[in-house]
């Protein structure tokens, strides 16, 4: 992986058909996707379940590019080696999902993956500060983890702004995770994301056997995203 601060779209498979996911992810990145972005839920740190590294692991060998596997689960520590050992690209934990998110993120990168650190709506900017050394990804939510389909929550762009002025010139992307349609694509653009996670604003209308949509979807989001620098 090399680091530059254009914008990535990245599908979330949360909004994909879980029971193809391998087609599916070849037609997102054939439709234009930068990274593929894996929603892992536990139904314990989030209300929700979806799949583990099994699934992970299953998916890898259909997807070229980057993947972006987000951990919703805790404890988190006792699966991160299984989860680098599926091909993740880059690991994601949530800084809320126990006391010790520093040896976390020597884990992840211990275990061979880019380190990611998720921040939800109600924790501040201020909780990576002592942790910018270790990550090479902060994810901040834009609606409560758990679901595909929730509203953005507005509050968030000025939490990124922050951040973006927190990472300076360190190579550390800023994603953002939830709610991103064309119309908060360029807010958060704006605000300084680079990667910008999508389900179902990529996944609405499409299918495998109508895959356009989907490159549609990523293209009018990315153009929005791009029109603040034009
Ligand atoms: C939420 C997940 C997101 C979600 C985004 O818990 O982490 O990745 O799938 O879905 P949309 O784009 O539909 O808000
Ligand atoms: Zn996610």
């Amino acid at each position: 992986m090399t680091f530059d601060r254009k914008i990535k779209i990245a599908p979330s498979i949360l909004s994909a058909d879980f029971a193809n996911f391998g087609a599916e992810c070849e037609a997102i990145e054939a439709q234009g996707a930068d990274w593929v972005h894996v929603d892992v839920m536990d139904g314990h740190f989030v209300p929700n379940i979806t799949f583990g590294p099994a699934t992970c692991a299953a998916i890898r060998p259909h997807i070229k590019g980057v993947m972006d596997v987000h951990l919703m689960i805790a404890p988190v520590d006792p699966y991160i080696e299984a989860f680098a050992k599926a091909g993740a690209d880059v690991i994601t934990a949530h800084v809320e999902a126990g006391p010790h998110v520093h040896r976390t993120l020597q884990a992840i990168r211990a275990a061979g993956a880019k380190a990611g650190i998720a921040l939800n709506p109600g924790t501040p900017a201020s909780a990576i500060e002592p942790l910018l050394d270790m990550i090479d990804l902060v994810c901040v939510m834009t609606v409560n983890p758990g679901f595909g389909g929730q509203k953005f929550i507005h509050s968030q762009i000025e939490k990124v702004e922050q951040l973006r002025a927190l990472i300076g010139e360190r190579p550390i992307h800023i994603e953002i995770d939830g709610g991103v349609d064309p119309t908060t694509a360029p807010l958060v653009a704006k605000a300084g994301a680079d990667v910008l996670v999508a389900g179902s604003a990529v996944f609405k209308g499409g299918s495998v056997t109508n895959p356009n949509v989907y490159g549609d979807n990523i293209k009018a989001i990315r153009a929005a995203a791009q029109g603040v620098w034009a």
